[in-house]
């Protein structure tokens, strides 16, 4: 069977009905796909009610590399990005070193591209970030100013830069990794809260909310995705400044795992509590790294990362305010983890040549999909790897109760989630418009066995 057939033939699986094959959808996958066989990671997201996004490549430790910049420089890369993932966030290109270099300079032209490549593939936007200890410009934390100009530099910054981004960004990292794992809040690394104390944590909410009120705020930090001491100084200063009035929209857990810990299976309650604070959550730099010798993780170790991958998507799945998955880039060859970790790697989704992992697959079957072919084997130097459970091994956290199942999430008041509302997944491609026809026909062939409303739109939107 065609693999644009089986595409077609997993989704009515998956929907429990028969469907009748088309031929029109012939050229329906694209060099690079990772799974031709199933629906895409986005569409699977947007029949849930969330977005999946990634880190775009380029700056940071791709700098040190032949190729530099995937973004601009490798089309499968591109393709790969528009059509897996319906949220995009620079990885370095709006970091303070990238986008003001200069006391008096912004260079807006690599993260301009990102955005002007997410409007055109209907993905939303993360900004990363604007209050942080780490890529800082010499300029700054070796220049001599009074608090008084530190302050002004800041406020300047992020209404500069929120500014220029109006009504393009959903979600902004406002203030990244200032608590310690203590708890404490970072005063010797981070300029801000050394220089000005603090209360400028406040301020560059408020500051963020004047340039964009319509973006949401979050607090984003790495080891927070469970309930630790970290986390629940997220969750007092998120109460506090709530009761302050300072808009605080939301806090995300990085989610930088590895295969050598435990999962952290208290990351649903801990998003549950933010959650009661009417904050959003969500997971913005997934990834789940392995120590390994040779050329490749045994598949003991990659099915256990499959299962890092599922229980972190899950987690966001069973919390209602939680719309957003984001990795931490979506191939090997340009995760920034070998380059910080020795003897560390192949943490994201896809090998080297953009084929899928187990972990690929199970992002998918969490949100609903599974394959109706038999994935090829992730080591070639090992016999095939064993599929990971259809269901949850136990919660560790004896705290920690079962989930419900979950169902599409409805948009929160001020949900500014393009890709998840109706009809805005439809980029009318010339490719695209040819198909509508055959996909309509489909949709017909279907017909009332899909009362699932939602299944029925899922697959008018295919956008191959
Ligand atoms: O600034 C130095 C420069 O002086 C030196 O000449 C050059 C030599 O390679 O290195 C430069 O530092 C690089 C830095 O980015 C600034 O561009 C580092 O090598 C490079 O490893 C670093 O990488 C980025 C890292 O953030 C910096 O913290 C990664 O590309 C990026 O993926 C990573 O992303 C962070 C998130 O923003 C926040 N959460 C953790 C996550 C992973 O570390």
């Amino acid at each position: 069977m065609h693999s644009t057939m089986r595409r077609i033939a997993t989704l009515c699986l998956a929907a429990g009905v028969v469907c009748a094959p088309s031929a029109a959808l012939a050229s329906n996958t694209y060099e690079g796909d990772p799974a031709p066989d199933l629906i895409s990671l986005r569409e699977a997201a947007k029949a849930k009610g969330i977005v999946i996004g990634t880190a775009v490549a380029g700056g940071g430790h791709h700098d040190a590399t032949p190729e530099q910049n995937p973004f601009r420089n490798s089309p499968i890369y591109q393709r790969v990005l528009a059509n897996e993932f319906s949220s995009v966030t620079p990885e370095n290109q709006m970091k303070w070193d990238h986008i003001h270099p200069e006391k008096d300079t912004y260079s807006f032209t690599l993260a301009d591209e990102i955005v002007a490549f997410a409007q055109a593939n209907n993905q939303v936007v993360r900004g990363h970030t604007l209050l942080w200890h780490s890529q800082n410009p010499e300029w700054l934390e070796k220049g001599t100013f009074t608090k008084d100009e530190l302050r002004q530099i800041l406020k300047d910054h992020i209404t500069t830069v929120v500014g220029h981004y109006k009504g393009k960004i959903q979600q902004w990292d406002v203030a990244n990794e200032i608590f310690t794992g203590e708890g404490k809040l970072r005063t010797d690394e981070n300029i801000w809260l050394r220089e000005l104390g603090p209360e400028i944590i406040a301020d560059a909410f408020r500051w963020a909310h004047e340039a964009d009120p319509n973006a949401l705020l979050f607090f984003n930090d790495y080891s927070a995705e469970g309930i630790n001491d970290k986390s629940t100084a997220y969750y007092e200063l998120t109460k506090k400044l709530l009761n302050e009035g300072v808009p605080v929209h939301g806090f995300s857990a990085q989610a930088h795992l590895g295969t050598q810990w435990g999962f952290d299976t208290s990351m649903r309650d801990n998003f549950a509590r933010f959650d009661a604070l009417g904050l959003e959550t969500a997971i913005t730099e997934l990834d789940v790294r392995i120590k390994f010798d040779g050329p490749r993780p045994s598949d003991e170790l990659i099915a256990k990362q499959a299962d890092h991958y599922g229980q972190s998507l899950r987690a966001c799945l069973d919390v209602p305010g939680c719309k957003s998955v984001t990795v931490w880039g979506f191939n090997d060859t340009y995760s920034w983890v070998p380059s910080f970790f020795q003897g560390e790697g192949a943490a994201t989704l896809l090998w080297e040549d953009y084929t899928p992992k187990p972990a690929y697959f199970r992002l998918l079957k969490e949100m609903g999909v599974e394959p109706t072919v038999t994935p090829p084997p992730t080591n070639p130097q090992q016999p095939p790897a064993p599929q990971p459970p259809a269901t949850q091994p136990p919660a560790q956290n004896p705290g920690s109760t079962t989930p419900p199942p979950s169902t599409p999430k409805p948009n929160a008041p001020g949900d500014k989630d393009k890709a998840t509302k109706p009809g805005a997944g439809d980029k009318k491609t010339p490719q695209k418009i040819a198909q509508t026809g055959a996909l309509t026909g489909i949709a017909l062939l279907l017909g009332g066995g899909l009362a699932a409303a939602g299944s029925m739109a899922m697959i008018a939107r295919k956008r191959y």
